[in-house]
């Protein structure tokens, strides 16, 4: 795959190699090197496994809706996403301490490459399908750009049983935290951001809801096309999708409660149409009416 770099852009992997090599912690500027010129596609004979590195601006639009002070990044690759998601700036103006961001990747080298640009998260080398048994305790928010569609994979996350490789992802981040950000491929997703926000089917999406419980919903408004020829050996439609557990939750309360609601208004005893009155039974008040003769509303 090396074949596939420009002379140029080899040049700039090898420095970027050069610095993950050297002996001493790397600078701001270096580690922004190293994120932006490694290249997934010179991958040196191991499979691609569905690496196509974020591109960073739309990485850094991520940042916008990941909350809270604990971040997982899962196949996180080299680090792009999690570099963003440290809001780092935003943090320390807003004297916020650093967040506690963790990173699982299945490739070593990326892990290596990821410890020097980023070696403030911790970095676990590791199947994502494996996480949910690790024991890392709950995340504010996890966060993934995974690879995408069908590709191999060693089991299936709690719930999903369907071939797609980033709703397994999903689902392993729903074991993790409340909250998630995630870039997926937009035929995946329920809903697509043009100039606003397109409600769309998709059986894949419809699919993994069913089996998950899990719902995706939109961004503010991320407009991922405009980042669409910055990705490398790609040019991918996708979209970023919220997961918000509080959510789910207060929706599904608020369902079981209009429900049990409807199954009430229908077990209810229906009075008779016709009733003789006696002289003893009380009467009912009249139905209360609006001056032009129609129901009133209260
Ligand atoms: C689409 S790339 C994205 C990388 C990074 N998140 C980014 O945004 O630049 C997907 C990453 O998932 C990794 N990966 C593939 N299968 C995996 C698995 N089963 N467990 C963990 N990581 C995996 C790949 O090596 C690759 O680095």
């Amino acid at each position: 795959m090396a074949g596939k770099l420009s002379k140029e852009q080899t040049k700039q992997h090898n420095r970027a190699r050069q610095l993950v090599d050297m002996a001493r912690d790397l600078t701001d500027e270096e580690r922004e090197f190293v994120l932006d010129h490694f290249h997934e596609s010179a991958n040196m004979g191991r499979t691609l496994d569905g690496a196509f590195f974020t591109p960073a601006e739309l990485a850094s639009e991520l940042h916008h809706v990941i909350p809270g002070d604990r971040v997982i990044d899962l196949c996180a690759g080299i680090g792009r996403l999690a570099w963003h998601a440290r809001d780092y700036w935003i943090r320390r103006w807003e004297g916020l301490p650093p967040r506690e961001i963790v990173c699982v990747e299945k490739d070593p080298e990326y892990v290596r490459v990821g410890r020097r640009v980023l070696p403030e998260a911790k970095w676990i080398c590791a199947d994502v399908l494996d996480v949910p048994g690790m024991d890392l305790g709950p995340f504010d928010c996890a966060i993934s750009n995974p690879p995408f569609g069908r590709i191999k994979r060693s089991g299936d996350a709690p719930g999903y049983r369907g071939p797609l490789f980033e709703f397994h992802v999903i689902a392993v981040a729903e074991t993790l935290a409340r909250r998630g950000a995630f870039i997926i491929p937009r035929e995946s997703a329920p809903f697509r951001i043009e100039t606003g926000f397109v409600r769309q089917d998709s059986a894949a999406y419809e699919r993994f809801h069913r089996e998950t419980g899990i719902t995706l919903r939109p961004n503010p408004g991320i407009p991922t096309d405009e980042f669409r020829d910055q990705w490398r050996d790609a040019s991918p439609a996708v979209e970023i999708v919220l997961h918000n557990r509080d959510e789910d939750e207060l929706e599904a309360r608020a369902e079981r409660a209009a429900l049990a609601e409807r199954e009430a208004v229908a077990i209810r005893p229906r009075r008779p149409k016709t009733t003789r009155r006696t002289s003893a039974a009380p009467q009912a008040a009249p139905p209360s009416r609006s001056c032009d003769g129609g129901d009133t509303l209260f």
